[in-house]
């Protein structure tokens, strides 16, 4: 399998109404489990969806049932496939914001961010924390709703960079420097101040609506295949509307 071509599904709860619980037997005990302790339902229908399209396309990807797939988890908690038999696994990560799940799946370290478009509580407070100078700057200088999208831009920026690595919030992430110019297309400038690092990633956005989306892979180039998941994808299940 070759995935210079990143694949990238996203998917929306209200498109699975009805059919969540009917998907809880496609899950492994311990996710079943953690399902279970859930106890808002819009984040336990988020869980279960994001498990299922998980485990749907990784299973599309790497040849194997999607119920026979393993998981385990790094040392900052980032999952990836341990499944035995898998002699190259594909890299993936998730991220989930609202009523959103989004999906990467990379032949290398890759890591996605996604965030509904909203007024930011503490923007100010959270960029001069996490934003460099420049950054700020851009961000600062726009009003309402460009000014929210800016900012989020920039934040999904630094955690898909952020999550690729799997480290976690043990990184400074002002150091990740990213370009801020919502006229440019998305990157990084640098990782603590070393270009010829920043320059092995690639990050792309992608056009999820009512939301912004970037994916960072450790690759100098790459392009984006996105995909709408549905219950059709699921065979058997109406389609959406
Ligand atoms: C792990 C972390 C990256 C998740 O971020 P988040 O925005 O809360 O959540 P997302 O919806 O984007 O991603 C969650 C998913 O990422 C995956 N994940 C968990 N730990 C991870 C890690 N260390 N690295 C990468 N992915 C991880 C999991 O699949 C998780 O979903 P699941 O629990 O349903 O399996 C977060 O805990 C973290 O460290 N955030 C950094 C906070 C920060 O300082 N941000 C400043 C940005 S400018």
């Amino acid at each position: 399998m070759s995935l210079r071509v990143l694949r990238l599904r996203w998917s929306f709860v209200p498109d699975f109404s009805g059919l969540m619980e009917t998907f809880l037997p496609r899950l492994s005990a311990e996710e079943q489990q953690r399902a279970i302790r859930f106890r808002i339902s819009e984040a336990r229908q988020r869980f279960i969806l994001a498990r299922v399209m998980l485990r749907h396309q990784l299973g599309n990807a790497s040849g194997v049932v999607p119920e026979s797939l393993s998981f385990a988890t790094g040392k900052h908690g980032k999952p990836f496939l341990d499944t035995p038999g898998l002699d190259h696994p594909p890299h993936f990560n998730l991220t989930h914001s609202g009523g959103l799940v989004a999906l990467a799946i990379a032949d290398d370290e890759v890591g996605i961010d996604i965030e509904n478009v909203r007024a930011v509580a503490m923007a100010q407070r959270l960029a001069h924390r996490f934003f460099s100078p420049e950054e700020r700057k851009h961000v600062f200088e726009l009003e309402g709703e460009a000014r929210d999208r800016a900012f989020l831009r920039i934040w999904t920026q630094k955690e898909a960079y952020l999550k690729a690595t799997g480290l976690g919030v043990g990184m400074p992430l002002r150091g990740v420097e990213t370009e801020p110019n919502p006229a440019k297309p998305p990157g990084l400038r640098a990782i603590a101040g070393d270009r010829e690092e920043a320059a092995r990633w690639t990050l792309l956005e992608a056009d999820i609506p009512g939301a912004l989306c970037t994916v960072a892979v450790r690759r100098p180039a790459a392009t984006l295949e996105i995909k709408r998941f549905t219950p059709a994808d699921l065979g058997g299940l109406p389609a959406v509307q």
